[in-house]
């Protein structure tokens, strides 16, 4: 078992590169570690479970215990002539797995390269790019169960997916560790998803297959979005509103341009970079904080910003926002 550390620095654990401290901090690399350690601790409420970091602000000290799980391994659990089901745990890098699908020739995950993090969080969020989300492709996940310290299987259903959530950030938000996930990768991928005209338009002479896919996602994710070892991000700060049909309406009478794409019964999706980008905060910071250049929905970390202070940009973002459209901005990434 590792030790406990105290007192410690994370700024090497979140990758808005903030310089917080945990009372006390822990890295826990077996399912077996994380039940003795939970058993041992049992009743702690003060227990966060910290993966990659890449989707998490924390705006202070915290006054707890992280448990940074590191958990590794991956294992190829059921084979058909067309399908294979894949568990990967918690702890492997989103992206280095996206990779090895991508070798093996497993279809599936292609369009969701060079997402940061680490595998436990997609569950969570429903990690989603370029027409494609977890959901799409996940069969289920073993979790552990901070009240009973068992662990339980979850099918896709039992999930409760949805656009960048599931029931783990929603309803049953912080009552499971993600253990491992189990996911269905077609063998011989004939089938691609090229919805994204930005996508699309990259194949007018180029041969469709995953590997050519993946390169190309990474080139359009690298041109937007900074990489967060050079400049602090959690990639999209909040999530793309989702507004009624009246509202729509009402909101193109003054600005025709609003760009709105059509969601599910009969709601539409607004780009939130748009909206950022009218009210004028590519222009806006404080202190070390601002937005992306080339894509407004990501708050950037400049240099030594404190998470306060990401804070209060991103509140006066959203702030904004409801003053002008009328429309509630939800954040995508965790505030602790
Ligand atoms: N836009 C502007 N100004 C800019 C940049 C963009 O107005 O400077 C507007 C444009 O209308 C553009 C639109 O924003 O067409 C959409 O931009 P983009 O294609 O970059 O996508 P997004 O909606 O901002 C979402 C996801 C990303 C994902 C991309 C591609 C959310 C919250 N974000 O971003 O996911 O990579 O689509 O599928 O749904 C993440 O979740 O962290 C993330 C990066």
């Amino acid at each position: 078992m590792n030790k406990v550390l105290s007192n410690f620095s994370i700024k090497d654990y979140n990758t808005f590169n903030i310089d917080v401290k945990s009372n006390k901090f822990i890295s826990i690399n077996t399912e077996d570690q994380l039940i003795n350690y939970l058993t041992k601790n049992k009743g702690q409420e003060d227990i966060f479970f910290l993966g990659g970091g890449s989707n998490v602000l924390f705006s202070k000290d915290y006054n707890g215990t992280i448990v940074h799980l590191s958990i590794k391994g991956k294992k190829i659990i059921e084979e058909s002539d067309d399908n294979i089901i894949v568990e990967v745990c918690s702890g492997e890098n989103w992206h280095e797995f996206v990779m090895w699908s991508i070798e093996n020739n497993y279809g599936g995950i292609e369009n969701l390269s060079l997402i940061p993090g680490n595998v436990g969080a997609a569950p969570i969020q429903n990690i989603g790019a370029y027409g494609v989300e977890l959901r799409d492709v996940f069969d289920s996940c073993r979790v552990l169960s901070r009240e009973s310290n068992e662990i339980e299987h979850f099918n896709k259903d039992k999930c409760e997916f949805n656009y960048r959530s599931s029931i783990f950030k929603s309803k049953e938000k912080n009552k499971y560790v993600i253990l491992s996930i189990r996911l269905k990768l077609s063998k011989e991928p004939h089938s691609f998803n090229l919805t994204y005209d930005s996508l699309k338009e990259r194949f007018n002479s180029k041969e469709i297959n995953l590997s050519n896919i993946s390169e190309e996602i990474i080139k359009i994710r690298k041109s937007k979005l900074p990489d967060p070892k050079k400049i602090g991000n959690c990639g999209s700060f909040f999530k793309n509103p989702i507004i009624e049909s009246q509202k729509l309406e009402k909101l193109l009478q003054k600005y025709p341009k609003l760009p709105h794409h059509k969601s599910e019964n009969g709601f539409y999706k607004i780009p939130a970079a748009w909206l950022i980008e009218k009210i004028g905060f590519k222009d806006e910071s404080l202190g070390d904080v601002g937005v992306y250049i080339h894509q407004p929905l990501v708050i950037v970390n400049n240099g030594n910003a404190s998470g306060s202070d990401i804070l209060k940009f991103a509140n006066s973002i959203k702030n904004s926002v409801r003053e002008v459209f009328n429309i509630k901005l939800e954040e995508e990434v965790n505030i602790i």
